[in-house]
């Protein structure tokens, strides 16, 4: 068998970046939107822009969780500890459970929103509303706190990811970031 990469895949690197940027700006719409005291025009625009980039984010979770299942992956760095490799691992994990749980309860939030509201995405398609929920007060309540906790957890969770790779940086005086793309890998 080949030796094992150096870096992921150039595929597997864009969609790593192009997906931070948006769960960034998911985040920072999401929270200007729910939090502040903007006006009601704005509001909705900052809404129905978050909805349609969330569609759009649930749909490339797919995308790129084909890809993290088919490609080979860079090996974990030696001189990484036994349980910095399984943190490393859980994190990562963790980070892809947060990626799909946080549209599809953002789905739900809207499926069963009493205003009913279409989700067209960027004003080019029809999302569809899970049906049979419209209203529905119980999901309605659940699928906001959820969303909302998710939402803060996976700032943590994304605050963690980084401050992983400054300590690998800083204190093993590893860098991590030529594996995903940036700048060149040892040995190559
Ligand atoms: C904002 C949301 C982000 C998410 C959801 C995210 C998610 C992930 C995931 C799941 C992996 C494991 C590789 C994979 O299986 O795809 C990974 C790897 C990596 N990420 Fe992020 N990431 C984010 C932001 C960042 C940022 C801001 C940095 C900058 C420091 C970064 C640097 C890296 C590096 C260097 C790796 C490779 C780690 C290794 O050596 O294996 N990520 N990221
Ligand atoms: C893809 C990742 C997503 C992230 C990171 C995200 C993040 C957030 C955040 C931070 C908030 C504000 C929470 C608060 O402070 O109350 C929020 C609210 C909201 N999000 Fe998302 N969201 C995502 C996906 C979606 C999707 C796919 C939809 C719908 C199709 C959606 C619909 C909503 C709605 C309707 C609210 C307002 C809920 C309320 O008024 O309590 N989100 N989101």
């Amino acid at each position: 068998m080949d030796a094992a990469p150096l870096r992921y895949s150039c595929f597997a690197i864009a969609l790593h970046w192009v997906m931070a940027l948006a769960f960034l700006l998911m985040l920072a719409s999401g929270l200007v939107m729910a939090n502040l005291d903007i006006p009601k025009s704005l509001q909705f625009q900052i809404y129905q822009w978050h909805k349609s980039l969330g569609v759009l984010l649930l749909l490339a979770f797919f995308l790129r969780l084909a890809v993290r299942l088919r490609a080979r992956v860079p090996e974990l760095p030696v001189r990484m500890k036994p349980f910095e490799k399984k943190a490393a691992k859980a994190g990562h994990f963790a980070l892809y459970v947060w990626m799909i749980a946080l549209p599809l309860t953002g789905w739900l939030v809207v499926s069963a929103s009493p205003f009913g509201l279409p989700t067209i995405v960027f004003g080019w398609f029809e999302w569809p509303h899970i049906p049979d929920l419209a209203g529905n007060e119980p999901v309605s309540e659940f699928a906001e706190t959820a969303h909302q906790w998710l939402a803060y957890a996976f700032i943590a969770l994304i605050a963690g990811h980084v401050a992983a790779v400054v300590k690998h940086y800083l204190i093993d005086k590893e860098n991590l970031l030529p594996r995903m793309g940036i700048g060149r890998a040892k040995g190559e």
